[in-house]
């Protein structure tokens, strides 16, 4: 089992990521008062809840689970009452624990509620989805959506653990497999061309299976070393959203239906880059590296949307065109910075 430590004060906690560790759970989280109520979905709790539920009885917790329709709609405000509701019903108090097992959705919604019930009780991000092991259950941002939007209503509340047990995703769709690897593909952009050049040399799924616990290793080491230097998301951590302003204006365009997260931020790393390298801010011989690699994991490259159109559905108003925002960009594969513009720059 690998081990990393979040620093970050007194709210610093540890990241633990092994194959076929689900059935030790119960020995790494504590619940002072005994009780743990447990957070998960319709896909992963048939398969893996037990496991859970199973490994903290034999450490004598008290256990509930709740399992809540799998899907983005779960994510939404309305669904956090049936939650509360839940957990005083179990008399669930501040000394107890949250554990969310499933993927980004559960994570953040269970995360928030764990912010806000009782002013905040301790979770546990046990993570299901490659996604969710690489990206959203390290760092603390927990959030519902609005129907005006999606994250409108969050906070940042680190967990106490983050458990990753890669054999989990030997369950995966596949789509949720090629999700997951746009964000390992982001990472090797904007921080570590070896991780890059190593999943430049993985064919298959099988192979990438074998080397799962280093890769994710890697990814939670980059955003862990991120999310220290900037937990409030003000300077550093937006280097994390490479890709990301094209990629959510996408998913935006097509109302969330069109592409799945990781395909839309595929496409947003190929747009950016391809700007940025005829501007000359991106070395040459970039954006067809990050194409080759894109298409090599079964992600795609570009829609047929005029950009402006896509822009425009994040912007609302055309009006916005012109108010500042930073992009992210590369100076070559494994080298990122933020640099200042406006919506203009997706129109180059
Ligand atoms: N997923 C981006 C962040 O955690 O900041």
């Amino acid at each position: 089992m690998k081990k990393l430590r979040v620093n970050l004060g007194e709210n610093s906690y540890d990241i633990l990521i092994g194959a076929n560790i689900l059935s030790d759970i119960g020995k790494k989280v504590e619940s002072k008062g005994g009780k743990v109520f447990i957070l998960s979905d319709s896909n992963v709790a048939p398969i893996f809840a037990n496991t859970v539920i199973d490994s903290l009885l034999e450490r004598g917790y008290e256990c509930k689970l709740m399992v809540l329709q799998a899907g983005e709609q779960t994510k939404n405000i309305d669904s956090i009452c049936p939650i509360y509701s839940s957990m005083l019903e179990f008399n669930l108090t501040r000394k107890d624990l949250v554990i969310t097992l499933g993927g980004g959705v559960i994570g953040d919604l269970g995360g928030f509620v764990a912010s806000t019930y009782l002013r905040g009780v301790d979770f546990v991000q046990v993570p299901t989805s490659l996604l969710a092991q690489v990206d959203s259950s390290v760092g603390g941002k927990v959030a519902v959506d609005l129907p005006e939007g999606k994250n409108l209503v969050g906070s940042f509340y680190q967990p106490k653990l983050v458990y990753i047990d890669t054999a989990v995703l030997e369950d995966l769709p596949d789509a949720y497999y090629i999700d997951g690897m746009a964000e390992i593909i982001k990472y090797g952009c904007i921080k570590d061309e070896k991780l890059f050049e190593l999943l430049e040399n993985i064919n298959s799924r099988e192979e990438f299976m074998r080397m799962a616990e280093e890769i994710i290793y890697t990814c939670c080491d980059i955003k862990r070393r991120v999310v220290e230097i900037d937990e409030k998301d003000n300077g550093e951590r937006m280097l994390l959203n490479f890709g990301h302003t094209y990629g959510h204006a996408i998913e935006k365009y097509y109302n969330f239906k069109g592409y799945s997260h990781g395909q839309a931020v595929a496409i947003g790393m190929a747009f950016i880059s391809e700007i940025s390298e005829r501007l000359g801010q991106t070395q040459k011989g970039t954006t067809a590296r990050i194409i080759k690699i894109l298409e090599q994991y079964g992600l795609p490259i570009k829609d047929k949307v005029c950009p402006k159109d896509v822009m425009s559905a994040i912007l609302n108003d055309k009006k916005n065109f012109g108010k500042k925002l930073h992009v992210v960009l590369l100076k070559k594969i494994g080298e990122s910075f933020t640099y200042p513009t406006d919506a203009e720059y997706f129109l180059k």
